[in-house]
């Protein structure tokens, strides 16, 4: 492990990055607390050993400031102390340190410590772990849910194909029956020589033939099925791709990401959850493309949709807006819902944070999506007002 130490006194610290290198760690060492939290801003250790009385800046308020250094690994802090100075050491911990030695440093001691913090960074990784599980599962979940309004978007489709397909063939059996008619008479014609009356006789059959199946209908009809039919498979074509963007795990990868295609496809799969409640107008603008994961964006876009029209009382109205701003995406989607009580929006973000009833909502849907956000370096902010109406607001920094 890469471990850094702030001690003044040259002796203990020679000591101490002695005692560590046997240990088998790799130990960097600052005269003082300042040049220690230049060198921890460089090399983002994951283990601090540090003195507590130092010149230029102490060990307290160098705890203060790693911990209040945004990063995605934990930092484990010893902190020294004199043996005659337990204070120092309860103070150390409130500033943040995680665990305290105290001076004469016994080499058992500190190898015993250092498994201590060894056990966290285990933990820390398992927390990581259950977290990205948790994430995974939601997705599934609102997956699953949407495999339901899917399918019915795709039964549609399907089911007046299928229909068409059947009138199509109903109609091939009457215009077989007649060309059958057509080519008999032809063929008579063309054998026996028919007198004139006979002709015009069989003539007028052939026309009532026609009037009885309604051949003209017949014609005019059969284009109107194919040109319905042909939406019909291009719709569940469509559904069909987006529903492939849109689920396959494995393959998120970082890339450049067109934000409004990702709303227009998250807009499609959802389409039978919303329509029912709400109905939605784009105003989709120039926006810079953002690195990221696709798949977890639209995620993002999906849980707000259907929030927004879970929120809706009767017909409602999503906007969905997007604009270039200061070289940020900027995405608005708002929602003529009932809004969100003021108590409850401190609460919004955090995970399992619910109204809705047992089996209906999880409260994970804008956890997730805060999560989704901030792994994209940009920022989530939400207004509402009870009765009217709320407006969720993501700025992402563009990557052109
Ligand atoms: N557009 C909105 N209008 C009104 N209330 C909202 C809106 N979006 C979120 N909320 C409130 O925030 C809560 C948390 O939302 P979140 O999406 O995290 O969870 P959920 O919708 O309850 O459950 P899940 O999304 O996991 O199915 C909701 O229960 C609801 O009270
Ligand atoms: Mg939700």
């Amino acid at each position: 492990m890469d471990i850094l130490i702030a001690e003044d006194d040259f002796v203990s610290r020679k000591f101490l990055q002695k005692m560590l290198e046997e240990f088998g760690h790799t130990v960097i060492a600052a005269e003082d607390g300042a040049k220690a939290w230049e060198l921890f801003k460089e090399h983002k250790f994951k283990m601090v050993v540090t003195d507590w009385m130092m010149p230029k800046m102490n060990g307290l308020v160098l705890c203060q400031k790693i911990r209040q250094n945004k990063s995605d690994d934990y930092v484990y802090i010893i902190i020294l102390t004199a043996k005659d100075q337990k204070s120092d050491a309860v103070e150390g911990l409130d500033a943040g340190a995680d665990d305290y030695i105290t001076k004469p440093i016994d080499p058992g001691e500190l190898s015993a410590r250092i498994q201590v913090g060894r056990r966290i960074f285990k933990l820390e990784d398992a927390h990581k772990n259950a977290n990205l599980q948790l994430l995974q599962s939601e997705k599934m979940a609102s997956v699953g849910q949407l495999a339901a309004g899917v399918a019915h978007e795709i039964n549609n489709p399907t089911g007046f194909v299928s229909s068409n397909l059947k009138t199509l063939a109903d109609y091939q059996n009457d215009i077989n029956m007649l060309i059958e008619k057509y080519r008999k008479f032809a063929l008579d014609i063309k054998e026996n020589g028919q007198p004139a009356l006979a002709l015009t006789e069989k003539m007028q059959a052939l026309e009532e033939l026609e009037a009885d199946v309604d051949l003209e209908f017949i014609l005019s009809d059969i284009k109107d099925l194919i040109k319905e039919s042909r939406e019909g498979t291009e719709r569940i074509k469509k559904i069909v791709q987006d529903l492939k963007d849109f689920a396959h795990p494995g393959e998120d990868k970082l890339k450049a990401v067109d934000i409004n295609k990702g709303i227009e496809s998250t807009l499609n799969v959802v389409w039978n959850e919303l329509k029912y409640n709400a109905t939605v107008e784009k105003q989709l603008g120039e926006i810079p493309l953002v690195q990221g994961y696709p798949q977890q964006l639209n995620q993002v876009f999906m849980n707000i949709f259907v929030n927004a029209a879970q929120a809706m009382e009767d017909m409602g109205v999503i906007k969905i807006e997007t604009k270039s701003s200061d070289g940020f995406a900027e995405i608005s989607i708002s929602d003529t819902g009932s809004g969100i009580p003021e108590e409850n929006i401190p609460k919004l973000f955090d995970p399992f944070f619910t109204t809705k009833e047992v089996g209906k909502g999880t409260g994970l849907g804008l956890n997730v999506a805060y999560s989704i956000i901030q792994k994209h370096q940009g920022t989530i902010d939400v207004k509402s007002t009870v009765g009217k109406g709320t407006t969720f607001m993501i700025r992402i920094p563009g990557c052109n």
